[in-house]
């Protein structure tokens, strides 16, 4: 017979019992929402490399359901090889050391910096590693862009030196050659022999003259300006070269607040560069779609052709200064239209990109902040930098 005392007792522990099964989930759900809150990709490996553990941030980005990953050896999946000769996990647990930012690899558009740490049990016993992935993606492009206007830099420097150099000779190779052509008899044979001089000159005045533009420090005053106006009087300009070469330009005008704030030469001389590009790609005619729209507080054009496309391996560089794969044009390409471009965009405080394939066509996008016209005196609206 259980006395009353016994009874008390009983339930005194069943009560702190419920009191400790509580506390222990509310600290198992703490512990979760902890582990999910990290926006890092994190997973908990066992000896065998296999996942026992991850946050919400893991499956997520792995676009894998929690439970085809669960129990998954980790170098299938996150490097889907079936080897773990890829993945530092051997390394941690055979020195039993953490190994900070061992790796960087891409998931989708995103790219990771990796981090493995040892997992030891309360005895000090190693029961596997923490795998910790953290998206750098941000910082990378922020370097690329870093890297890009430290070499333009140095690039420009250089060019500005070389254009300079050049062109003393040139003015006098010039009026030489005017002065010569000039005093030779009419019945002299070899005119050809001039003419060639003179294409040649005419090549190396346009070559300094985009090596000047690329390195010439910004002078433009950047007003409000009409950007469907700038791509419409840049297709005028170029119509001649649009017609020989029986190419058809489709424009469909989708942002209607088309005011940004820059200099009409320069943006007209980013849309001659693609225009020239794009007529250079399309050897047998075809199409150029020039499509705009407003993107939050952009404006949006993309300039595509069906031309001959950029070779995945050519795409990181087509924006290098002097890269051309025009070295046997009739007019040699110097590299420098897309530099060109780039420059002018970034000095608009906007973007541009590309997406190519092969065979198959050539888009650029370029996005440029949206002028917003303020109250009070014309003056205002004119924007320097
Ligand atoms: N629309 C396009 N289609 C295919 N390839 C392109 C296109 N635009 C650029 N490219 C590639 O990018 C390279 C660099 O272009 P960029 O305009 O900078 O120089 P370029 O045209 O070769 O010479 P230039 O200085 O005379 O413009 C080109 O040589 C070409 O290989
Ligand atoms: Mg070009």
């Amino acid at each position: 017979m259980i006395k009353h005392n016994d009874r008390t007792k009983h339930a005194n522990i069943e009560v702190n019992l419920n009191k400790l099964y509580e506390q222990v989930l509310k600290a198992k759900a703490d512990w979760q929402n902890t582990f999910d809150s990290i926006s890092d990709m994190i997973c908990i490996l066992d000896k065998d490399a296999r996942i026992t553990r991850m946050n919400r941030s893991f499956s997520a980005r792995m676009k894998k359901p929690y439970e085809s990953l669960l129990g998954a050896r980790c170098y299938e999946a996150i490097h889907s090889t079936c080897s773990p000769s890829t993945c530092p996990f051997s390394a941690v647990m055979e020195t039993k050391q953490s190994i900070r930012n061992v790796m960087e690899i891409q998931l989708g558009d995103a790219v990771f910096t990796t981090s493995l740490f040892p997992f030891f049990d309360a005895e000090s016993k190693l029961h596997g590693a923490v795998y910790v992935f953290r998206d750098i993606t941000d910082q990378k492009a922020l370097e690329n862009k870093l890297l890009q206007s430290d070499k333009m830099a140095a690039i420009g420097t250089l060019a500005a030196e070389i254009a300079h150099e050049i062109n003393n000779p040139l003015d006098y190779i010039t009026n030489y050659l005017y002065l010569l052509s000039e005093s030779l008899p009419p019945e002299f044979g070899k005119r050809e022999y001039l003419k060639k001089i003179e294409a040649g000159i005419d090549n190396l005045a346009a070559l300094t003259r985009d090596l000047l533009e690329f390195s010439r420090p910004q002078i433009d005053i950047f007003v409000p300006l009409d950007m469907h106006r700038v791509i419409d009087e840049s297709l005028e300009f170029s119509g001649k070269y649009l017609q020989e070469k029986q190419v058809k330009v489709i424009r469909d005008f989708g942002c209607r607040s088309h005011r940004v704030a820059g200099s009409v030469r320069m943006l007209q001389q980013v849309l001659l560069n693609l225009i020239l590009n794009a007529l250079d790609a399309m050897t047998n005619g075809g199409t150029i779609n020039i499509t705009t729209f407003c993107r939050k507080s952009h404006f949006v054009l993309e300039f595509a052709d069906t031309g001959i496309g950029i070779p995945e391996a050519n795409l990181p560089r087509i924006f290098e200064p002097f890269f051309t794969t025009k070295k046997n044009f009739e007019k040699r390409g110097t590299g420098l239209g897309l530099t060109i471009c780039y420059n002018i965009i970034y000095q608009h405080k906007g973007e541009i990109h590309v997406s190519s394939r092969a065979g198959e066509g050539t888009k650029f996008t370029i996005s440029l902040p949206l002028h917003h016209e303020e109250k009070g005196p014309v003056k205002q609206h004119i924007v320097e930098y």
